[in-house]
């Protein structure tokens, strides 16, 4: 499986791309989860990007083309890959191209998660991340498990509300990918490769959504 998860700010790349990653046997790799690691660790990329992250605003191309390029040369990206979050712009969409031809990992489709721009403020003021394992909760639509109060026998995660998860910050996000990350709906449209799939409703709905969708791409092949 050689995949695009593209979609706005909330609208469940991450939370799709988890479950598709057992079944299919091939990496997430997330852009976000990279440089939110690198901030993390204080690397210098870590540095760079924390300020540009907490303004809602894109790192630049050259830079995440070289995580990329770093990550989809790592021995389990052999057999494939979930991309969640990039390309996001033209240039990082032609670059990811070029990379691809070279490697000889072509991409076998795009997926477009649509949901309605409204619900995606709760989405993401209501997500909480345990920081120990990555997997992502909503305190309003798919809550983590209660505390039980047997005395600590029960493990709970450890949960985190993301920085750029405030409600100013989402707005920004949300026009940034109205205007960088829109366009590729038609760029990707173009080649024959985009899917959509309507990303509203129940979690395990989306998802039987999204294998039919890619069912229809290896059909189209
Ligand atoms: P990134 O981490 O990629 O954030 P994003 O694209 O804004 O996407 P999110 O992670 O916010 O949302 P998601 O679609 O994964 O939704 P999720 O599944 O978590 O990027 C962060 C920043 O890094 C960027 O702003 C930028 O600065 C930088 N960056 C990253 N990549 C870059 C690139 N390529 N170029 C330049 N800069 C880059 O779901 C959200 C919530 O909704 C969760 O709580 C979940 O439980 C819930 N939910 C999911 N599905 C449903 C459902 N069906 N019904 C109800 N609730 C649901």
């Amino acid at each position: 499986m050689r995949i695009v998860l593209l979609g706005a700010p909330g609208s469940g790349k991450g939370t799709q791309a988890q479950r598709l990653i057992d079944k299919h046997r091939v990496p997430q790799i997330s852009t976000g989860d990279l440089l939110r690691a690198a901030v993390a660790a204080g690397t210098e990329l870590g540095r760079r990007a924390k300020a540009t992250m907490d303004a809602g605003k894109l790192v630049d191309d050259a830079t995440m083309l070289g995580i990329i390029r770093e990550r989809l040369a790592a021995p389990d990206a052999a057999r494939g890959y979930i991309l969640d979050g990039f390309p996001r712009t033209i240039p990082q969409a032609d670059g990811l191209n070029a990379l691809l031809a070279e490697i000889g990992q072509p991409l076998e489709a795009v997926v477009l998660m649509e949901v309605d721009h409204e619900r995606l403020m709760k989405r993401l003021t209501g997500r909480r991340t345990c920081r120990s394992c990555g997997r992502v909760f909503n305190i309003y639509t798919a809550p983590p498990p209660v505390p039980s109060p047997c005395g600590g026998q029960c493990v709970t995660p450890d949960l985190f509300h993301r920085p750029d998860d405030s409600e100013a910050t989402i707005g920004k996000r949300l026009e940034v990918y109205e205007s960088q990350t829109r366009p590729l709906v038609e760029y990707y449209g173009s080649r024959g490769l985009l899917q959509r799939v309507d990303a509203e409703g129940d979690i395990d709905d989306v998802t039987q959504r999204l294998e039919r969708a890619l069912v229809r791409a290896s059909e189209r092949r």
